[in-house]
């Protein structure tokens, strides 16, 4: 099957404040210079936000990773969990057609998609709010058929049940997820035959649909306000929360409709430099050190010898006006934290590789 960029696109995408954050921490998870080991939770949590993967989403996060377009969008066409064209507004339900499924009825859930909602996959329907498509086999193969709807999976269904399911859905009700035959999860349909008893009979839901019980909301778009993200591998004390004190989702860019036949993809091209001037961003934490205009003699300290310093960070260091390890070996809290807070693409780094120490060991000849 081709995976195409849709023809119609938006103008533009932006990540809501909140997950633009929550991505800006995800790349300090990786080492300097493989920040595009960021490209899967990136674009998933676009799609989590949009629904489905636009071109100027594709190319937004291959910006963030600095990376060429085209290898951005060899990822989000290789990988059939992203949605290359819109989604229905309320939910895009995956009927699983693998073979268990398949034999327990996902034939009779596939024909009831198509007379609810349209004759074929990736319609949206008439009203715009849903659409489907069947998918390979999502690993609940014991409680067939299935199918995932947004975040949840709706197991053991039969035609008459995904009816009713997609009819709440539409009402704008949240249909209980997990096992729509009464079963807890996937045991035997007729009943336990051993361990026959549970450990605490109070609870009636398995721990997938207790979560999505708690949560309330199978099909919600994820504008990052959800959850406080935290950091703990910004080290002990030092995560932060990604979400803003004051986050207020902005809405999606405005979609206009364009042809993407207009614009072909330059498949060399490499992402615009995207460097937001520190001084320009919203207040930093901390103080900003005092920089240079340039290095010393022209000499500058080749800050590549901190652990954690690429080529990449070294530019940038210097563009800030460090270039020497008595510079960064000098640093207050204070300065750490402006520093860490205004490197493009890789916050934290500071305290996360220790640049401090190392500066003032490097400083003192060692
Ligand atoms: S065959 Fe449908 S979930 Fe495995």
């Amino acid at each position: 099957m081709l995976r195409r960029l849709h023809p119609e696109q938006p103008e533009s995408f932006a990540f809501t404040p909140a997950n633009r954050a929550w991505a800006e921490a995800q790349i300090t998870k990786y080492p300097e210079g493989r920040q595009a080991s960021a490209i899967i939770p990136l674009l998933w949590r676009a799609q989590e936000q949009e629904g489905w993967l636009s071109r100027p989403a594709i190319e937004a996060v291959a910006e963030m990773l600095d990376m060429a377009y085209i290898r951005a969008l060899e990822v989000a066409t290789f990988y059939f969990m992203f949605q290359l064209q819109p989604v229905g507004s309320v939910a895009h339900i995956q009927i699983c057609g693998t073979t268990s499924c398949m034999i327990c009825g996902a034939e009779d859930l596939i024909a009831i998609c198509k007379s609810k909602i349209a004759g074929r996959p990736h319609e949206l329907s008439a009203d715009g709010k849903f659409s489907w498509e069947e998918v390979e086999c999502l690993g609940a193969c014991a409680n067939a058929p299935m199918a995932q709807i947004g975040k949840d999976y709706y197991e053991d269904l039969t035609a008459e049940k995904l009816a009713a399911l997609i009819d709440a859905l539409a009402a704008g009700k949240f249909p209980q997820a997990g096992p729509q035959n009464g079963r807890f999860a996937a045991e035997p349909a007729k009943g336990l035959t051993s361990l026959t008893e549970y450990v605490n009979a109070s609870i009636k839901l398995n721990a997938s649909a207790q979560l999505a019980d708690e949560i309330g909301d199978t099909v919600k778009r994820i504008d990052g306000t959800e959850v406080p993200l935290t950091t703990p591998w910004l080290g002990k004390g030092k995560g932060k929360s990604a979400k803003p004190a004051t986050a207020k989702a902005e809405k999606p860019a405005p979609v206009k409709a364009k042809s993407a036949e207009a614009k072909p993809v330059d498949t060399e091209a490499s992402p615009k430099a995207k460097a937001k001037p520190a001084d320009a961003a919203a207040p930093s934490p901390g103080t900003k050190p005092a920089g240079l205009e340039a290095a010393r003699g022209g000499k500058p300290d080749d800050l590549k010898k901190i652990k954690g310093i690429g080529p990449k960070l070294e530019k940038l260091c210097n563009r800030l006006g460090f270039y020497h390890f008595d510079q960064i070996a000098a640093w207050t809290d204070a300065e750490v934290a402006w520093v860490d807070d205004n490197l493009e693409g890789f916050k934290g780094r500071v305290t996360r590789d220790e640049w401090v120490a190392q500066a003032k060991t490097l400083a003192s000849g060692e």
